[in-house]
């Protein structure tokens, strides 16, 4: 058998299942040149032998095979079946399971079980469960129920990994590994209880390493919180009032990395005993997720989540009650895929895409035809090298019956089989030097977990969120039709034309240095309001606001105003003339002191006073926006702003059609997903060959309702 590292299987030079001997490769990801393959996307589906008689699991495969999937994914909830008693394994099962699923080459990514242990374990030790924020122990019975510091769940955990590692490390048709799953879903993300407390103590004293420090940085002298031990500091349980912002700050940065690190002692087995295998975990996207993804995925190969639109659209719903848009919907899908393709610039695939109804208690939408091809679409789009659909049959038992997979309840055809073969049979087409194609970008959004955590902790307005806040930011500049990349604040920022931060929250020294040189150096940074207040210890800014970025915005903050009475109006200036605006829920008041006018406030106590400014500073421009604008006021900035930092629209195209461009060395596509239940007409410049049909298009192209093409300039 030849040989194979993960490394290799990334570079994609070598035949990925041929070496895990199967016949054909998969995933080839790098020099096009030298991979023939056609079919270099990961096309698989979620599957579960463990829920599924053994009389159905070659029919099963045989049908797999049919549909033209390449792999599958099982195993991460069968702890009970694969250690039925504490010590004693049983892999029996799953290495038919295996055998079978290889018989017609589907290669198998295994997950490890840690998401849902079994009965006898917790039985016999209880003290594994998570305690939730109400201070209240979790019960088992569901799954996700347990704490990520807990030294006997971390023992089981990796016990059962390393055996599981060592039985299949050499088993043909094994291609990798899916750590748990999910790390911080469940019904309360983080954990309260004294293990985690203990371990919170320990990485404070090796943060902080004295006390003196740890309680200046959080300033414990409010309320007689000082320390005198470590022993002594709380985790942020209900306490009277509201803990120090310090402290909870740095718990949710605990939190963060005991998840990690749990995972990363699975790794470290797999690694060891799998070294031709490569390991990834699933995550549940930008909006949902409390682990920073950026350290989670740091050590493993490639970045995996989990992507269900119209499960999203119903929780949205719900928490609305009224119809969700689709715009945003489908901005807040395409700001998932464009995070986990920014993360370190490793390749990511979807481990689980939605592929019919969806929902635990109620069911979300049947997506609608053509929707299920899109959202596959949009994923590749945005630079997936895989993609797996949730899942291969329907759960006719557990808490899940009402999540559809490919194969109905019946084991008939779901409503989206036929699109899903389709879809697959078509992505096949595509050939690598599309697929390993780059994103590029001059647009950059950044996405602080920071920012976003210490904004849990002290909102400021009720209504105020930084998850909602970056996805209409986000919403509002994908309408430019241009590349975006979602970066960390410490990310470097040379290669952007223009730098969209909202709610700078929490500012580092090193992040305003950042920027400061990339304004200096001809860039373009817009920010808006809440910019600067907080440094990283989650002190206020002790001087005027904007604080450290007080002299490349060229203005103050004279006062900020929560606004909880009825919306205020904005008047736009200069470049930015145009039909006036509405100020929601927060209003900073400006003076600028080298910066230009841009917008006043037309109402309430502050009318004719500054709401948005721009300054030029040095080679470049800053922009304020100290109002909390309307949607369709703050698209209109951000698009101007966008132009005015030389950022290309692609194409001009509707309203609800969202544009993605690739381009190899040689090549350029576009892709258009037309995210409408109605037909659009897009203008091209032409000639294109659309790689679907092959037909030669120049002029225009029509999209039908959630129609795709895949134009190649030629
Ligand atoms: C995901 C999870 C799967 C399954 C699916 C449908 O979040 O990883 O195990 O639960 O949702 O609910």
């Amino acid at each position: 058998m030849p040989s194979i590292n993960r490394r290799e299987f990334l570079s994609g030079t070598v035949a990925v299942l041929g070496a895990a001997g199967l016949r054909y490769p998969i995933w080839g990801l790098a020099n096009p040149n030298r991979d023939p393959s056609p079919s270099s996307l990961l096309l698989g589906v979620d599957y579960y032998p463990d829920q599924t008689p053994e009389a159905l699991w070659d029919e099963d495969a045989r049908m797999m095979a049919e549909f033209g999937f390449t792999n599958v994914r099982i195993a991460e909830f069968a702890w009970a079946l694969m250690e039925p008693v504490e010590g004693k394994f049983d892999f029996a099962w799953l290495r038919r399971a295996v055998q079978t699923l290889h018989k017609y080459n589907i290669a198998v990514i295994l997950g490890t079980p840690s998401a849902a242990p079994p009965p006898w374990l917790t039985a016999k030790y209880p003290e594994i469960v998570e305690v939730n924020a109400q201070g209240a122990a979790l019960h088992p019975g569901g799954r996700r129920f347990t704490c990520p510091t807990n030294k006997t769940y971390r023992r089981l955990s990796l016990a059962i990994a390393s055996e599981m590692a060592g039985t299949f490390a050499d088993t043909p048709g094994v291609i990798g590994w899916q750590i748990d799953n999910e790390l911080t879903l469940g019904s309360s993300p983080r954990c309260y209880c004294n293990h985690c407390q203990a371990g919170f103590q320990e990485w404070l004293r090796s943060k902080y390493g004295s006390l003196d420090i740890l309680n200046r940085t959080w300033g414990t002298v409010f309320w007689s919180q000082t320390y005198t031990d470590f022993s002594q500091v709380p985790v942020p349980l209900p306490s009277g009032a509201d803990p120090n912002p310090g402290l909870a700050l740095d718990y949710n940065r605990y939190q963060s990395y005991t998840n990690t690190s749990f995972l990363e002692e699975q790794l470290a087995a797999l690694r060891k005993t799998c070294p031709r295998h490569f390991v990834t975990t699933n995550n549940v996207g930008v909006p949902l997720d409390l682990i920073d993804l950026r350290s989670l995925y740091e050590k493993l190969d490639f970045v995996a989540f989990d992507n269900y639109p119209g499960f999203f659209e119903m929780l949205l719903h719900e928490q609305k009650s009224a119809a969700v848009s689709w715009d945003y919907i489908y901005a807040a899908t395409a700001l998932g895929h464009d995070f986990a393709r920014s993360l370190h610039g490793k390749p990511f695939m979807i481990m689980e895409e939605q592929s019919g109804k969806a929902g635990q208690r109620t069911f979300s939408p049947q997506p609608n035809k053509g929707q299920l091809r899109l959202w596959t679409y949009q994923a590749v789009a945005h630079g997936a090298k895989g993609v797996n659909y949730f899942r291969w049959d329907t759960a006719t038992f557990g808490a899940e019956e009402y999540w559809h997979g490919i194969l109905n309840h019946d084991r008939s055809k779901s409503p989206g089989y036929d699109e899903i073969k389709q879809t697959v049979k078509e992505l096949k087409q595509l050939g690598p030097e599309l697929l390993n194609s780059s994103y590029p970008a001059e647009t950059a959004l950044v996405f602080d977990y920071d920012c976003d955590w210490a904004l849990q902790i002290q909102p400021g307005h009720s209504g105020l969120s930084y998850v909602a806040q970056i996805t209409s930011w986000y919403g509002s500049i994908a309408s430019n039709r241009s590349g975006i990349d979602v970066i960390a604040p410490g990310a470097d920022l040379s290669s952007y034309k223009i730098v969209f931060a909202p709610v700078v929250y929490v500012l580092s020294e090193a992040q305003a240095a950042r920027v400061k040189t990339f304004v200096q150096n001809g860039g373009v940074f817009v920010s808006n309001f809440r910019l600067g207040a907080k440094n990283e210890s989650s002190q206020m800014a002790r001087t005027p606001l904007p604080g450290l970025l007080r002299d490349v915005m060229g203005v103050t903050v004279e006062d900020y105003v929560p606004i909880y009475s009825a919306k205020q109006g904005v008047k736009f200036s200069s470049t930015l003339a145009g039909a006036d605006g509405e100020c929601g829920i927060w209003a900073d008041i400006l003076k600028p002191d080298t910066a230009e006018v841009l917008g006043t406030y037309t109402s309430g106590a502050h009318a004719g006073r500054a709401a948005i400014t721009m300054n030029s500073f040095a080679k470049g421009k800053a922009v304020y926006i100290g109002a909390d604008l309307d949607p369709a006021s703050l698209t209109r900035l951000l698009r101007s702003f966008s132009a005015s930092a030389g950022v290309k629209q692609v194409l001009d195209v509707p309203s609800g059609v969202e544009v993605t461009v690739r381009r190899s060395d040689r090549k350029q596509w576009i892709f258009l997903l037309n995210h409408t239940d109605t037909a659009q007409t897009v203008n091209i410049p032409g000639p294109y060959t659309d790689l679907l049909t092959g037909e030669s298009r120049t002029g225009s192209v029509g999209l039908g309702a959630y129609g795709v093409r895949v134009l190649q300039a030629s």
